[in-house]
């Protein structure tokens, strides 16, 4: 009887903890908040240069392939558990071969207090 008590207390505490969990992970995770005013935020602006600038240079390192590296050793690192902000944006260039004005999906990572931008994603929106 106690037992049988104890175990469902156990299985109470487990769920509970299970649960904060999920809710701590939904919290550091977080959802997608919408940027006001994009046009005239200069850092998003930036950033969606930055975008078009590390795009640019993927293609001219495939094209030329002079550029190519080969790994040697990892010769110094640091690790860091740090969280960051996603930025997903909605780019609007023109193509250099013939004008034309396409959309684009991107997503840049920032941590601003190491100065790290990364762009993990880069290609023609699905929704123009
Ligand atoms: C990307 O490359 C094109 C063509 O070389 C250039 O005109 C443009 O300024 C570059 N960068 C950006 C951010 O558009």
């Amino acid at each position: 009887m106690a037992a049988a008590a104890a175990a469902f207390i156990m299985m109470l505490m487990t769920a509970c903890v299970v649960c904060s969990t999920a809710s701590y992970r939904a919290r550091v995770v977080g959802g997608k908040t919408e940027i006001a005013n994009v046009r005239t935020n200069e850092e998003v602006q930036e950033l969606g240069r930055f975008a078009v600038e590390e795009f640019n240079r993927s293609v001219k390192v495939r094209k030329e392939g002079e550029e190519e590296l080969r790994f040697v050793e990892v010769v110094e690192a640091q690790q860091q558990v740090v969280a960051g902000i996603k930025y997903y944006m909605k780019i609007w260039v023109t193509q250099v071969k013939n004008e034309d004005h396409q959309m684009f999906d991107s997503v840049v990572l920032v941590k601003p207090w190491l100065s790290y931008k990364h762009l993990l994603h880069f290609a023609p929106s699905s929704q123009s």
